[in-house]
């Protein structure tokens, strides 16, 4: 097939989505695909419908990539591509938003509240209001972003102006969640549409405090643990969370789920990436291993469930 991998973007993951596209592009390659990378922006729209491509990998992360954007705009240049779509992606990187459905369906939450920073131009009329509603520790980050971008664990009151300032210089709207002290696993899902499944649940053990930036992308500087330690019983509740999170925010074909297990083993979710990290040592690709799925299989896997449905 002919294959377009978008990568790279302008988004504040933008080193993250570098390396998931190398990786998407040799995964491709190797499954014998005619594959074009491109680093994307708007300007390289004409460069993507020259080439008349079979399918689009999306392979950018964050703002502009995952967050339906780029989805409607091939929607409307009817190019296909590989996941969710433009309300899915939406949703899911609105957390606020999404956290509303999960707890409507009984998925457990933190306590949280969204403010929107661009109304107030002092962050202590903010800071006044998150004081009201909680005590410390509690975690300030923008609403939509990744990658722990811009996220401040709140320990003592001081630090909220200037947490609010960081969050707010990804996102106008911040959100503010109570701190959840516990175990922190992910869950990959994947599938067609109606018969997802989850992947093994992944423990995360990062070497900082929690799973800041570097932890994710430095080398050695967190452990997965696949599968992770965890009850049959708490394995199953994760992974029926996992897929339930996924179609309720109607995501197709792949997503990568976050929860922190809280000190009464209540998994608490966190938030559903729809474009979670690509690269070959990635969390997600990591789990597939363990079920004996390589990353070229997994990429290819993809790929087949984002071709158009000819019998429809
Ligand atoms: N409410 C919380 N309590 C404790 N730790 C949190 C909380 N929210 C986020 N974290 C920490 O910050 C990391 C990133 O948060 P997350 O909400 O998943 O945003 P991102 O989209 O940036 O990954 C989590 O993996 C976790 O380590
Ligand atoms: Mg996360």
């Amino acid at each position: 097939m002919k294959i377009a991998v978008l990568y790279g973007g302008v988004s504040g993951e933008r080193e993250v989505s570098l390396s998931t596209g190398k990786g998407i592009i040799q995964a491709l390659k190797n499954k014998g695909h005619e594959v074009t990378g491109i680093d994307f922006d708007p300007s390289k729209i004409d460069q993507l419908t020259r080439l008349k491509v079979d399918l689009v990998f999306i392979g950018l992360h964050g703002r502009f990539g995952e967050d339906g954007r780029i989805q409607g705009l091939l929607d409307m240049l009817d190019i296909p591509y590989v996941g969710s779509g433009v309300l899915s992606s939406a949703l899911a990187m609105d957390k606020a938003k999404s956290k509303q459905i999960f707890a409507a369906n009984n998925i457990p939450t933190a306590v949280s509240e969204s403010y929107e920073v661009s109304r107030y131009n002092d962050y202590s009329h903010i800071a006044r209001k998150v004081k009201e509603k909680f005590s410390t520790p509690f975690v300030v980050k923008p609403n939509q972003e990744g990658s722990t971008l811009g996220l401040t664990i709140v320990k003592e009151e001081k630090q909220i102006d200037k947490a609010i300032e960081i969050a707010s210089a990804s996102d106008s709207v911040i959100l503010v969640e109570e701190y959840v002290g516990g175990r922190e696993v992910t869950v990959p899902v994947v599938g067609k549409e109606g018969e997802e499944e989850a992947l093994p649940v992944i423990e995360i053990i990062p070497k900082s405090e929690y799973y800041d930036f570097d932890s994710k992308y430095k080398p050695g500087g967190s452990e997965h643990i696949v599968p992770a330690k965890v009850s049959d019983e708490l394995t199953e509740q994760l992974q029926s969370y996992a897929v339930l999170a996924h179609q309720l925010l109607g995501c197709t074909v792949y997503s990568r789920v976050d929860f922190i297990i809280n000190e009464n083993n209540i998994p608490i979710i966190l938030e559903v990436n729809t474009l979670p990290g690509m690269t070959p040592t990635s969390l997600f690709p990591d789990s597939a291993q363990v079920v004996g799925l390589s990353y070229d299989d997994l990429v290819e896997r993809f790929v087949s469930l984002s071709l158009p449905d000819k019998s429809k």
